[in-house]
């Protein structure tokens, strides 16, 4: 069974991550597979919205830590790279629903949704300067700019998390429902009746002002993640995970 489920229904595609027993946490080949299906949807007319979401009880626990020690993404050209590219390059609307943890990329992706529906059991961090790392996809820009810069401050620098109602009041997400990704569906489903290339334009307006300083402070964010990746703050950190999970 592969680790990301792609359903289309009539013109939505919905993309669920499906490592469960791991907390879906993110592999090299799960980043590819999300890559390659938004670059597909991309170019098909028979597609006009995407939806991300998960199997289980939790949408993301981030990036696999084995894979972070293992094969630490360090290129431009690494797996991770190019997921991050594909959803700040991706036209069309793209929708997230989730529920449980969403950790690390979990909640930095939701920064690149259009609109984002989250359960009551949701739950945000980004513990990025707790495992030894540092902010990546563009969320160093995007979130001080959603929240203020001292709220995200606090945020990034103590890993503390927060909820659905404290993310709807950021604006990271839109609406709390019981069923996420029904509700998420049906909002994609209404946008993918409306005229195609009006969506496309609205969509290319909402984020023009962004896009190129975002690109930018990816590249940078990407550099310094690299290195951290490799550093004794981080080996400590991930090893602290390991022999946890060993217990
Ligand atoms: N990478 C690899 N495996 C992970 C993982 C990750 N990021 N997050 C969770 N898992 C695995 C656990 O090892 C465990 O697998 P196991 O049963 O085979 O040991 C399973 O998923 C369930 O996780 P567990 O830690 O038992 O759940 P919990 O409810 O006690 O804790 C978290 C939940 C999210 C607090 C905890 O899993 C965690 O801290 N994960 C790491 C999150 C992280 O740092 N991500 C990177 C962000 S940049």
């Amino acid at each position: 069974m592969s680790e990301i489920l792609a359903k289309q229904e009539e013109l939505v595609l919905t993309l669920s991550l499906n490592r469960p027993e791991k907390m879906n946490a993110l592999t090299r080949a799960m980043y590819a597979d999300l890559s390659k299906s938004l670059n597909d949807a991309a170019g098909d007319f028979g597609i006009r919205a995407v939806v991300l979401t998960a199997e289980g009880d939790h949408f993301t626990a981030g990036n696999d830590i084995m894979d972070f020690m293992n094969n630490p993404p360090t290129s431009d050209d690494s797996e991770v790279a190019k997921f991050l590219a594909a959803i700040l390059n991706f036209p069309k609307p793209l929708l997230g629903a989730v529920k449980g943890n969403a950790v690390g990329v979990g909640t930095t992706m939701l920064l690149h949704c259009d609109v984002v529906i989250a359960g009551p059991t949701a739950n945000f961090s980004m513990p990025f300067a707790s495992l030894g790392l540092v902010p990546e996809a563009g969320s160093s820009f995007l979130f001080p700019q959603l929240v203020g810069y001292q709220r995200a401050a606090r945020i990034f620098m103590t890993g503390e998390s927060f909820d659905a109602d404290a993310a709807i009041e950021m604006g990271l997400v839109a609406a709390k429902d019981s069923d996420p990704l029904a509700h998420a569906l049906k909002i994609a489903q209404h946008i993918a009746e409306q005229p195609p290339q009006a969506i496309i334009n609205t969509k290319a307006l909402l984020k023009a002002k962004n896009h190129d300083a975002i690109a930018a402070i990816m590249k940078a964010e990407f550099e310094i993640f690299s290195m951290a990746l490799q550093s004794d703050e981080a080996m400590e950190a991930f090893m602290k995970f390991m022999s946890k999970k060993g217990k």
